[in-house]
């Protein structure tokens, strides 16, 4: 099975991330912007895995994720991108 996770490079993405490469036998695909809170340290120690793969892109642009689906043809999407700013409240 073959997962299309958004927000994979931010907290709780990247901690799904891990999980489906570390602890299942199904593939990834991690689309994330790379905002502020997005860090792909977070994903380091997966992303060698050969069922891992990186898409910098915006969940905003229709025409960019339809052509990430049809490339990738994922199962199953998880939407974990977000603008949450939980690291900014102080
Ligand atoms: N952090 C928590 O404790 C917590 C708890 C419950 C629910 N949630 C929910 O989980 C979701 C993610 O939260 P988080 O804490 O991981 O946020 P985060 O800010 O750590 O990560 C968000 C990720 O989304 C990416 N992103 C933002 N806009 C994007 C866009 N337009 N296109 C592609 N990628 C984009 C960022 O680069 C970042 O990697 C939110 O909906 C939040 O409400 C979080």
């Amino acid at each position: 099975m073959k997962f299309l996770v958004t927000g994979g490079a931010g907290f709780i993405g990247s901690a799904v991330v891990r999980h489906i490469i570390n602890e299942t036998a199904n593939s990834v695909v991690n689309v994330d912007k790379l905002t502020y809170a997005g860090n792909l340290k977070s994903v380091a120690s997966i992303a060698d895995s050969n069922r891992y793969a990186f898409e910098q892109a915006d969940i905003c642009d229709a025409a960019a994720m339809a052509a990430l689906f049809e490339k990738h043809q994922p199962d199953a999407l998880m939407h974990l991108a977000a603008e949450s700013h939980v690291d900014r409240f102080t």
